[in-house]
């Protein structure tokens, strides 16, 4: 009984988002948001869970409805930063194991410049346990290939790129890390929404 009106709520939900994208009221006044969004350093005002994370709000919804559909027992991030993401990573996997959806998931977490203060505090959260850190270029042979033997003990793997932007270096990451992403599931490019800003050269 209950299946069939959340289905149509699903549905109508997908053609009102993809309708969107020819909404030129809605598209121009979202790319001027979005532009004074991020000279405002809005992804810089928030924490998940006590940590400070660099995200918008509405990229942290979309990463959870993947996280949610997939159910990942990894999750392999690129960018550390203070480690938010990471905690929200790990956070998203606790509930997937409460919700007995999957056994064990793990957060990988990369960067080439893990402050000692923030790792410090990634190692104090309660939910450290769920995290491993390598420090080191993401598209370092090395890194990737302790990425890789730690990625063989896993069934469903999800990818996030939010380390150095340029057009290079996601090229790049996506060759190392596209591999590892399992069949239904998903990597995610971080911050495409400045491409084309003046932050966004070579973006
Ligand atoms: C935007 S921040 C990451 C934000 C974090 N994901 C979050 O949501 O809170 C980008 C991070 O990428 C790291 N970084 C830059 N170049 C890198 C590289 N070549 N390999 C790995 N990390 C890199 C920087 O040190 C920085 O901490």
């Amino acid at each position: 009984m209950q299946e069939k009106p959340l289905k149509k709520y699903r549905l109508d939900a997908l053609e009102r988002a993809i309708s969107y994208q020819k909404d030129d009221a809605l598209q121009q006044a979202w790319q001027i948001f979005h532009k004074e969004l991020v000279k405002a350093k809005y992804a810089h005002n928030f924490f998940w869970l006590g940590v400070p994370i660099i995200q918008a709000p509405q990229d942290l919804q979309a990463s959870q409805e993947i996280i949610w559909e997939v159910k990942p027992d990894l999750i392999i991030e690129t960018g550390i930063a203070y480690g938010g993401s990471l905690v929200f990573s790990a956070s998203m996997l606790a509930i997937l194991e409460v919700c007995g959806e999957i056994e064990k998931g793990d957060v990988i977490g990369i960067d080439i410049d893990i402050r000692p203060h923030n790792r410090k505090a990634i190692l104090a959260h309660p939910l450290s346990r769920k995290i491993t850190m390598f420090e080191g270029s993401s598209i370092d042979d090395e890194i990737i290939a302790r990425v890789r033997e730690f990625a063989k003990a896993k069934e469903r793997v999800f990818v996030c790129l939010d380390s150095n932007h340029t057009h290079e270096h996601v090229l790049a990451e996506l060759r190392a890390y596209a591999p590892l992403v399992s069949i239904g599931s998903y990597i995610m490019v971080g911050d495409t929404g400045i491409a084309g800003s003046a932050r966004g050269n070579n973006i």
